[in-house]
């Protein structure tokens, strides 16, 4: 899809639905590389769930990094961008080596059902939009998706609720600092790097989060038989 379609095709959602699109462009391919960057290097075969894929900029940067073996669901609760990424997914020659690993679910994530399913989720949410509650619920829900030792990755835009908040009426003031609070306990309990991206509209910081260590395997028990024990 040419950029200035998808553009076009970004605006006229966010135009009727703000809240969940939270942004005026899809994201640059510098930040969708980054918010991908632990589908780099060797690994083996993983599951993925990307959040809010929109006009797919990011679902397109996974596909070029999807091995044979994994499994991609993309998430997206509104029905008119789950349709075109559908589209692309099916038409786009970029996809075409894995398009049959993907799966677009029209749905809100906190719908989803499981635990420990995913080993990586990559997540385009406007959390800055939602209530400091909806949030909660959204880390919560990525917390119980996720497989020991797996990985989210999220972007905010940089200095977001700092700059908007002289702007604001008392009571958006007061969603931002909950917004606020809740975003930086979880950063502060889980983050395990950020990257900051200047190119893309506006900056932003990637974000990459490890709630749960890798299970460790049980420790193997050497059988010992009787006749071995030392008499002493
Ligand atoms: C800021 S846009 C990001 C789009 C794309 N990932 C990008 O980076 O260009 C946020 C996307 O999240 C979707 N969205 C918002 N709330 C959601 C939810 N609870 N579950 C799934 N998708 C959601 C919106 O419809 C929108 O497509």
């Amino acid at each position: 899809m040419y950029i200035w379609v998808e553009c076009g095709k970004f605006l006229r959602e966010c135009r009727q639905h703000f809240h969940t699109t939270g942004a005026i462009l899809p994201s640059s391919r510098f930040l969708a590389r980054a918010l991908v960057r632990p589908l780099h290097g060797p690994r083996p075969a993983w599951r993925i769930l990307e959040v809010g894929p929109g006009t797919g900029a990011v679902t397109r940067e996974i596909a070029r990094r999807m091995l044979p073996g994994d499994r991609l669901d993309a998430v997206e609760i509104n029905g008119h961008f789950a349709e075109l990424v559908e589209r692309r997914v099916r038409q786009e020659r970029i996809f075409a080596r894995c398009r049959d690993q993907i799966e677009i679910i029209h749905a809100a994530v906190q719908e989803l059902f499981g635990e420990a399913i995913y080993d990586l989720i990559v997540s385009g949410l406007p959390l800055n939009n939602f209530p400091a509650h909806e949030v909660r619920e959204i880390f919560a829900t990525y917390n119980r998706l996720l497989k020991p030792g797996g990985t989210l990755t999220f972007y905010e835009y940089t200095l977001v609720r700092q700059l908007k908040s002289p702007f604001v009426d008392r009571r958006e003031r007061r969603r931002l600092f909950r917004v606020g609070r809740v975003m930086r306990g979880y950063i502060r309990d889980y983050q395990i790097r950020r990257e900051r991206i200047f190119i893309n509209v506006p900056p932003a910081t990637v974000r990459y989060l490890r709630f749960k260590p890798v299970t460790p395997r049980p420790a193997v028990e050497t059988a010992v038989h009787p006749s071995s024990v030392l008499q002493l």
